[in-house]
């Protein structure tokens, strides 16, 4: 995709005067990214719907983007090559960002397997507002569990670049919370991310 700067297309930014403190205001609380990264399997959904079910039963205000239903909408014209998992992430990580501007917690589950699209994605957070959640579990446990037959396709195969068997996964190096899916339950893990954001409440 041809990066064209803005001052190039002759585009400026609007100045509005409800700004994302006002929204977060009136929604009394504090609007945050959470970035579930891991592989295929991994338990990010399972995980990113127990969460945002417990934030809701908190009366916090938040949206789940999820990449296999963004990728019947928004992302639809995208596959899985490198350059096509960049810009999947690069849309979701601007549409996150408007969404915590709006004033909500957005949880965000991609399998996101690039540390630079992640640090992208970052890029466009305050700081303390995006928190990395890595939901990690051994490959092997992810092929045993194998939800969706995908990993047997791929063994097949029958799909290319396959995260975790012919396209790669690279670990969070310094995530703000490190779950491991294979030895806590989907509850302990929940718990982990919740004291995690909630040591300074978000409502
Ligand atoms: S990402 O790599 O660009 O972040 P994303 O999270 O949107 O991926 O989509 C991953 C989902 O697409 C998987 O959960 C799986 O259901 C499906 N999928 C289909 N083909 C592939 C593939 N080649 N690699 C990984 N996931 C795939």
């Amino acid at each position: 995709m041809q990066d064209v700067s803005s001052s190039q297309r002759a585009i400026h930014w609007h100045q509005q005067s409800v700004d994302g403190e006002a929204r977060a205001r009136l929604k009394q609380q504090r609007p945050v990214c959470l970035w579930l990264t891991g592989l295929s399997g991994s338990g990010k959904s399972t995980l990113a719907n127990l969460l945002e079910a417990s934030l809701y039963d908190k009366g916090v205000h938040t949206y789940l983007l999820d990449g296999d239903n963004l990728r019947h909408g928004l992302c639809s014209d995208l596959g899985f090559s490198d350059s096509d998992r960049t810009e999947n992430i690069r849309r979701a990580a601007e549409v996150a960002k408007l969404m915590v501007d709006a004033g909500l917690v957005v949880i965000v589950s991609f399998i996101s397997p690039f540390r630079a699209d992640r640090a992208f994605a970052r890029s466009l957070f305050e700081p303390g507002s995006f928190f990395e959640v890595f939901v990690d579990a051994p490959l092997q446990a992810c092929m045993q569990r194998d939800p969706k037959g995908l990993y047997a396709k791929a063994q097949r195969g029958e799909l290319k670049n396959f995260t975790g068997l012919d396209s790669p996964y690279e670990p969070p190096e310094s995530p703000e919370v490190h779950l491991r899916t294979a030895s806590d339950s989907p509850q302990e893990c929940v718990e982990m991310v919740l004291r995690r954001i909630l040591a300074t409440p978000l409502a």
